[in-house]
């Protein structure tokens, strides 16, 4: 097991009707509040009244920034900047997906820092200050309401990048299942598929001897895959809800990686698909990520032979472990068909005219993953293999 260090300092408050708890839990960072959301879903819902209750019960001063794009925008992240300047604001709240958040986030560091916030993506600066933040998260799929992370997109260069830091955390996430009843089926099952990525980014790994690690990522893949499917069924499942809600929460809330060495080159691949062609994130991921675990499971077969019996049940007996990994990898197609989402970048109507373009820009830094090291004529062959 590698060493580490563990911090995560987000509150997590779960379970239903929990948004009554927001004005409370906002209070002791302030009253000049930025209230950030999406393209409407809230309003649709009510949340934005019970939100906006909360915050009148503490007299908040609120200045709103809607329209947070799936996929936020560099553009859109300077608009908020731009306000928490003019404002003063002191606190951000994220009501929605994962693209509020990671808005929000972005914006809670481009605020207090003078230069472009984008070269926090780029590796030009590291984060030294930011506003706080909390979240009241309406979709279960990226983790964003309890890590450290954000994704935007510089639409003009067409480039997809993420930046990360400790002081982005959000200080609370309120999680009520109740409030992802209205995810619409596309978003859930891209959700199912992004959680299920986000531990083959962790699972997949030559680290060795961890048994606590691989049993917590099987315990989220069943977990996902068992009430993914129920909350397909009913939207209004409850505990369907909740239970990926919570498996979401803990793919990416670094639970799984401690000791473990990852891997993450096919959200980096995908990363390059959704930046040209503005695709869901997990429709890309359920695309590729089967491809990729077919161009690299012969580097230890033994983690795909165990991938397949212990999470999808393959029965090993007088089968080769050529056959077993190769048995589990056609079923994470097929459970990702049986939900809905696509197979391959035809079907999102993505051709090959800019395959060369995004291998080039996945690796610019050099080879990626970790599983297995991936040039950039690997990220290529895997793109190819997606078509
Ligand atoms: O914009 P609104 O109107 O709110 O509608 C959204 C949006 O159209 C809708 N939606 C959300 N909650 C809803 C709802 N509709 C009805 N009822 C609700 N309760 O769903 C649509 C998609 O929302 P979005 O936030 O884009 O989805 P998601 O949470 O999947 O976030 C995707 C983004 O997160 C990034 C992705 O790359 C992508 O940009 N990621 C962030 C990560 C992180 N911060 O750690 C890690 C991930 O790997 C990922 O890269
Ligand atoms: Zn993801």
């Amino acid at each position: 097991m590698n060493a580490f260090e563990w911090y995560n300092p987000t509150k997590l408050v779960f379970g239903a009707d929990k948004v009554g708890q927001l004005g409370e839990l906002i209070e002791p960072y302030g009253k000049r509040i930025l209230l950030v959301y999406g393209g409407g879903s809230i309003k649709k819902t009510g949340l934005y009244d019970d939100v906006m209750f909360q915050l009148r019960n503490i007299d908040a001063t609120v200045h709103e920034l809607s329209g947070i794009e799936p996929n936020p925008r560099l553009s859109t992240v300077n608009r908020g900047i731009d306000i928490c300047r003019t404002e003063g604001i002191e606190f951000i709240l994220a009501v929605g997906g994962g693209s509020v958040l990671d808005a929000s986030k972005a914006i809670a560091a481009g605020a207090l820092y003078k230069g472009n916030v984008w070269d926090f993506t780029i590796r030009k600066a590291i984060i030294q200050d930011a506003l706080p933040l909390g979240t009241v998260l309406t979709l279960a799929a990226t983790g964003s309401e309890m890590n450290g992370n954000a994704v935007i997109t510089n639409w003009e260069t067409k480039q997809k990048r993420g930046l990360g830091s400790k002081l982005v955390y959000p200080r609370f996430s309120i999680l009520d299942p109740k409030l992802t009843y209205t995810v619409p089926r596309d978003q859930t099952v891209n959700g199912i598929v992004d959680m299920m990525s986000h531990v083959f980014e962790q699972y997949f790994t030559l680290t060795t001897d961890i048994p606590l690690q691989e049993r917590l990522a099987e315990s989220v893949l069943l977990t996902v895959i068992e009430n993914g499917e129920k909350a397909l069924e009913d939207g209004t499942d409850y505990d369907a809800r909740a239970n990926l809600l919570l498996a979401g929460t803990y793919a990416l809330n670094g639970t799984l990686p401690n000791g473990v060495t990852t891997d993450w080159a096919t959200h980096g691949i995908e990363h390059e698909v959704s930046a040209i062609y503005d695709i869901a994130h997990g429709a890309g991921l359920a695309i590729l990520f089967p491809n990729w675990m077919k161009y690299v499971y012969k580097e230890r077969i033994s983690k795909f032979v165990q991938y397949a019996v212990r999470v999808w049940h393959v029965d090993p007996t007088g089968k080769s472990d050529d056959e077993i990994a190769l048995e589990g990898i056609a079923a994470t197609r097929a459970y990702f068909t049986r939900i809905g989402a696509p197979a391959t970048l035809g079907e999102v109507g993505i051709n090959d005219e800019h395959l060369e373009r995004m291998a080039e820009e996945a690796t610019q830094f050099g080879p990626i993953g970790s599983f297995m090291l991936l040039s950039q004529d690997d990220v290529l062959n895997i793109l190819k293999a997606s078509l």
